[in-house]
């Protein structure tokens, strides 16, 4: 992270209660102010409906789930709580958005200066569009009143349930904040290995003289998670797998991975080379819906979300292709599962076999572990694999500890408070991948005949089970 001073900001935490914020924001604030990452006078307001004070907000978080030892430090502490205070708002009410910026003007009045300011919304998405406006009507879109600063919007996805629903969204937020101020936020952006992805592509001449359909012949995206929905039954049951994570993260992982090399490795270029290969992505043909896509519910499910009729999806694979010339006719597998045999995300990109009987897999090992790593596959007989693997191929490893280096959210943090727009999903990032997959969404709307139900611990669920 860049030593560079970051301006302080009033970071404005909507739904401060709720799952996200308790499990990933409030500790990834934590870190980040232990590690002297934000700037001092940074000021967080935390927006809860009921009435609760900063601590017993802290008595009920894990604050340092993300330390080494799990153990706070008392004086990142006792600094965070006195950097954090609460406001009980009514989001219906428009009145309290005033009082709200009145709040915001005092604490400037008070510092003597004015300070950038952060909206995050961790509220269920279906309330994103009335608080929205309830900020622009009150003047809550524009700098402070000494007109020096900025006042930014975070946003967590799903941004829309359909192309639709997307579009109206960000044309409604359009009204209020400008695209320069809006973050959306696709925190597997922010991972190391996807970062990496990056460098790798375009400073490795080697690999990227045979990044097209000549050498590549699949390319597989998978993200799966050991956890199932975890108490998280009212965001997941309206969004399931391929909205929660194909339609976000795994489409963005494949603009990486597939993008032609931008002009320059900055946020307006790497936004422009991702959003025209996104373009480029065929939306899945209405009449060929069943053979590219699979998906499952992992038994126990039902019970869980206390639904015995839903038919949402926890597994999803999707396959894509791209109309380019450099990658025609090689499909691209999305795939995502809940309540999976094992923690895994990675990239592999299969290469041909087609003049010999060897091939290499080229694998990005997103998590747990980091990694890039060459793999040789043989089928010559006689020979062992796994030592043709460690001879022929080569790795570079990462232990991932997450202590002294910031984690994806934090990441996600500090580059909204800086106001780098690199690791976020634009507006038209965002229809393009809804454009790809809305096709999916109406054929498993219509009829849901091809669920299949799998054992939590399954590894794969595979499209001729
Ligand atoms: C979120 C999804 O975006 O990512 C969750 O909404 C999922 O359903 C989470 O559990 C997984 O993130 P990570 O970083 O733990 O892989």
């Amino acid at each position: 992270m860049s030593e560079e001073q970051l301006d302080p900001a009033i970071i404005v935490i909507f739904g401060i209660t709720g799952d996200l914020s308790q499990r990933y924001l409030l500790p990834s604030l934590y870190h980040l102010i232990k590690d002297d990452l934000l700037p001092k006078e940074t000021i967080i307001l935390g927006v809860t409906r009921g009435n609760l004070t900063t601590k017993e907000l802290f008595e009920r978080v894990e604050l340092c789930v993300n330390e080494v030892d799990k153990i706070c430090d008392p004086v990142a502490l006792k600094t965070m709580h006195d950097k954090t205070s609460m406001v009980q708002m009514d989001l219906d009410d428009p009145a309290a958005y005033t009082a709200l910026k009145q709040k915001l003007e005092d604490i400037e009045t008070d510092k003597g200066f004015c300070l950038n300011r952060l909206y995050y919304l961790s509220i269920p998405p279906q309330a994103y569009q009335s608080v929205v406006r309830l900020l622009g009507e009150a003047g809550l879109n524009s700098t402070c009143r000494h007109d020096q600063a900025i006042s930014r919007l975070l946003v967590e996805k799903p941004f829309g349930f359909t192309l639709d629903s997307a579009k109206q969204l960000i044309d409604a937020t359009a009204k209020v904040f400008s695209e320069e101020q809006i973050f959306r936020i696709d925190h597997y952006l922010a991972k190391e290995t996807v970062q990496n992805i990056l460098t790798f592509r375009f400073e490795n001449p080697i690999f990227e003289a045979l990044w097209s359909r000549e050498h590549i012949a699949s390319i597989d995206i998978v993200a799966f998670e050991k956890l199932g929905v975890e108490g998280r039954a009212a965001f997941y049951e309206p969004l399931g797998a391929l909205r929660d994570f194909i339609q976000s993260h795994l489409l963005q992982i494949l603009a990486i991975v597939a993008m032609d090399q931008p002009a320059e490795l900055d946020s307006q270029q790497i936004h422009a080379s991702k959003q025209a290969v996104m373009q480029q992505i065929q939306p899945v043909p209405t009449g060929d819906v069943l053979q590219r896509t699979v998906r499952g519910q992992y038994e126990g499910y039902r019970e869980e979300v206390k639904n015995p009729d839903s038919v949402t999806e926890t597994y999803a694979a999707v396959t894509v292709y791209i109309d380019s010339p450099r990658w025609q006719g090689v499909p691209f597998r999305l795939v995502t599962g809940k309540a999976m045999s094992k923690r895994k995300s990675e990239i592999c990109v299969n290469f041909h076999d087609k003049q010999v009987p060897t091939s290499n897999q080229l694998r990005f090992r997103i998590q747990p572990n980091e990694s890039i790593e060459l793999d040789l596959l043989t089928k010559k007989p006689g020979f062992n694999k796994e030592l043709q693997t460690t001879a022929m191929g080569f790795s570079y490893e990462h232990d991932f500890d997450n202590h002294g280096h910031p984690d994806a959210y934090e990441r996600v943090l500090i580059d909204a408070v800086r106001g780098d727009h690199t690791l976020f999903a634009t507006s038209e990032e965002i229809l393009a991948s809804w454009r790809v997959l809305q096709p999916v969404v109406d054929a498993w709307a219509k009829s849901s005949d091809d669920l299949r139900f799998y054992k939590p611990g399954s590894k794969e669920i595979l499209a001729d089970d």
